[in-house]
């Protein structure tokens, strides 16, 4: 587990979203999930000495190791939603910023810390939150939701084609002894589902789907894509790196029905065959870009007269 100063997180797609975004000294850029700071202490590096980073994460953790690696550059870390970016802006007093970048998900910090709950083998509480000072905790959802509503969290969340089984065979569980650890829920889903050759944990999606569910990672991600175009300079960038399909569904359609950005990414970047050799986690990263268009070009999708 990473302390307060380093950080087990190895960055994903760091070549590509620096060559995206093309930080430049004096440019204000923005982490919006700054976790262990991989991404953030190299943006930081490249707009030194005259801009700065601003820098989110929910985690107040999370927040306190990046205030740590980030301290000897110009860079302000708070604890804050990226969708909350337009009121944080204003606090600072800055009124755009030339890129935005969202590496959503799960870190690998929290990913070891075994009080979270986020690896399958932990036996801390089941919790999931990135701010646990915020919701509740997955395992008082295991608790309380009906089985039809547990079925249909899981496959919505999870795309999760044996949820109806995984449901019953916690709300059984639950009426014989309390669901509280992430390895008890791990083994739990592990003998409910038909054995499969895939390569994944069988407990993955269904991980996933309470994650999403007691974060509200979606409703977080579709405030940000309605609201964080504003937040650009005319030519500003924001990329964003999403590991799964309801996440990147999401970012595609929004960046393409969006008319203040124009997308720049004709296709969804991927990393290379080195880079998931070196780190397995990169394996599902799916990088989009897009760019703030001039006030000229705004109004693209308006029909032209004819002449
Ligand atoms: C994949 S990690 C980021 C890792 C980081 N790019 C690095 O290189 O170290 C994702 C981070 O986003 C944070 N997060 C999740 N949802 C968030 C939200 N709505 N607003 C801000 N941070 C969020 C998580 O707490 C986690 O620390």
């Amino acid at each position: 587990m990473a302390d307060e100063k380093t950080t087990c997180h190895v960055p994903v797609l760091l070549e590509e979203v620096l060559q995206w975004l093309e930080p430049r000294p004096g440019q204000v850029v923005v982490d919006g999930t700054v976790g262990g700071a991989g991404h953030a202490v190299e943006l930081a590096r490249r707009v030194a000495p005259s801009g700065q980073l601003v820098a989110l994460d929910r985690d107040p953790q999370a927040v306190r190791l990046a205030t740590n690696r980030l301290a000897e550059l110009p860079a302000r870390v708070i604890q804050a939603s990226y969708a909350e970016l337009p009121g944080v802006l204003r606090q600072l007093g800055l009124s755009g910023v030339d890129a935005v970048l969202l590496d959503l998900g799960l870190s690998s910090d929290q990913l070891a810390d075994p009080q979270r709950g986020f690896s399958f083998q932990s036996a801390g509480e089941l919790d999931l939150r990135y701010d646990p000072a915020s919701g509740e905790p997955a395992w008082r959802l295991l608790e309380h939701l009906s089985e039809r509503k547990l079925a249909d969290l899981i496959y919505r969340y999870g795309e999760e084609r044996h949820s109806r089984r995984i449901a019953r065979a916690i709300v059984q569980r639950r009426s014989r002894a309390p669901l509280r650890t992430a390895a008890e829920l791990a083994e739990l889903v592990a003998a409910a589902v038909p054995r499969s050759r895939q390569r994944i944990h069988p407990a993955t999606r269904t991980f996933q789907a309470l994650r999403i569910a007691v974060n509200r990672e979606l409703e977080h991600l579709e405030q940000a894509l309605r609201v964080l175009p504003e937040c650009l300079r005319p030519g500003g960038r924001l990329a964003i790196i999403s590991f799964h399909s309801l996440e990147d569904r999401l970012v595609k359609h929004a960046f393409r029905d969006d008319s203040r950005l124009e997308v720049l990414t004709r296709r969804v970047v991927r990393p290379g065959p080195e880079e998931v050799a070196r780190n397995p986690r990169a394996r599902s990263a799916r990088l989009r870009v897009a760019q703030r268009r001039t006030n000229s070009l705004e109004h693209r999708n308006v029909p032209e007269k004819s002449a």
